[in-house]
């Protein structure tokens, strides 16, 4: 199979790379991403010279090029990672979401479409859903829509859109609407990399709010094992929430992640709330489960650790992102 990854030097898609080109021995992967602030080729640095792997700088929201694309390529498959991803980026500013997130998903199911109907997986979030109450049910796919950042209602748009080329132009698509990441490779302004980090560099830790909210974390490699099911097992048309069965309060993760670096409670500074702040997300997978065989095997804890760890041993990649450092290797490879 010839594949086409949008947004592969991102957190989830760089993962998805490296997974897939281990466990599908002779399909090709063609990454492309526009090395926005979150695009980090050293993520794919080992990579360089593997024959089943390319990548192509490139903007999803570039109409022409994005046909260009399709048409020279012939891809067999698209898995869409590229987003903007970052809850507080929206809330300071909701513009490059809707461009890139709708905007840009539509370019690509456009181009899948006029270029032989190819088979379409778009990589979504539990954040669609909106929040819950600390007693309800968690999310499945019968859950009604109801964003409440700008980044789940762009992330929303693009479900809907995804879902209407589905309905009107038989484009056979799959959906996965899954819970919070954690792993390697993961920008260093959301929470697990930011505290982790923060602490190696002895800097405090900021808990929004009084730490209450709740997340369903689940690692990454997790996370792309199911949308690999997904790709291979799912039923045309349909969507799968993937969770981790891993509900956990903000507070508890950071203690946590206190004693994983050897610190004490002193290095957090509660600061003020995220405005609009989802009290809770949880999901619940069973669907992927009866249909799928699909289940997390990540244990939390176990995770947890060995991420801090990579964290620990991997300080020259993320040292670089915060120093800003990262986009370097970019020019240096790329351009000449
Ligand atoms: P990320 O921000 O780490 O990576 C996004 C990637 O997309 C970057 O490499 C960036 O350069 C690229 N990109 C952005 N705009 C682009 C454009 N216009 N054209 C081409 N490339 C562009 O995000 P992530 O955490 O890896 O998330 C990947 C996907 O998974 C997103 O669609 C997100 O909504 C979804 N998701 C994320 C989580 C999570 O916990 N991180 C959970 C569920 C779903
Ligand atoms: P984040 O990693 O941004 O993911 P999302 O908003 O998509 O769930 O945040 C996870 C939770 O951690 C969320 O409830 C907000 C909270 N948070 C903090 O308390 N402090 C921080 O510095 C960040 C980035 C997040």
């Amino acid at each position: 199979m010839k594949i086409l990854v949008t947004g592969g030097a991102g957190f989830i898609g760089a993962n998805f790379v490296h997974y897939w080109l281990e466990n599908n021995i002779g399909d090709k992967i063609v990454n492309l991403d526009a090395l926005t602030y979150a695009g980090n080729l050293e993520s794919l640095k080992d990579l360089t010279g593997n024959k089943d792997y390319e990548f192509v700088k490139g903007d999803i929201c570039d109409e022409e090029f994005i046909d260009k694309l399709f048409k020279e390529q012939k891809f067999d498959l698209v898995v869409h990672f590229a987003a903007e991803s970052h809850v507080d980026r929206s809330v300071l500013s909701s513009k490059d979401f809707v461009i890139t997130n709708v905007e840009g998903t539509m370019n690509l199911l456009d181009a899948a479409k006029n270029n032989g109907n190819v088979r379409f997986h778009h990589v979504s979030t539990d954040e669609v859903f909106g929040s819950l109450g600390e007693k309800d049910k968690p999310f499945n796919e019968k859950t009604p829509y109801d964003p409440r950042s700008p980044y789940a209602a762009s992330k929303a748009s693009s479900d809907h859109l995804v879902r209407a080329y589905f309905h009107t132009h038989k484009l056979p698509i799959t959906i996965s609407n899954c819970s919070n990441n954690y792993g390697p490779y993961q920008f260093p302004e959301k929470l697990i990399p930011l505290f982790v980090t923060n602490l190696i560099e002895d800097k405090k830790i900021p808990v929004y709010g009084t730490g209450e909210a709740i997340r369903d974390w689940i690692h990454v490699d997790d996370h792309n094992r199911g949308v690999e099911m997904i790709i291979k097992k799912g039923v045309i048309g349909e969507t799968y929430c993937l969770g981790g069965s891993s509900e956990k309060q903000n507070i508890e993760i950071t203690e946590r992640i206190l004693k994983l670096m050897g610190k004490g409670s002193e290095m957090i500074e509660y600061v003020e709330d995220r405005k609009g702040h989802d009290l809770r997300y949880a999901i619940d997978f069973s669907k992927a489960t009866t249909e799928l065989g699909w289940s997390p095997v990540i244990d939390f804890d176990k995770g947890l650790e060995a991420t801090a760890q990579w964290y620990k041993e991997n300080q020259d990649w993320w040292k670089k992102i915060k120093s800003g450092e990262y986009k370097e290797y970019y020019k240096k490879q790329y351009q000449k």
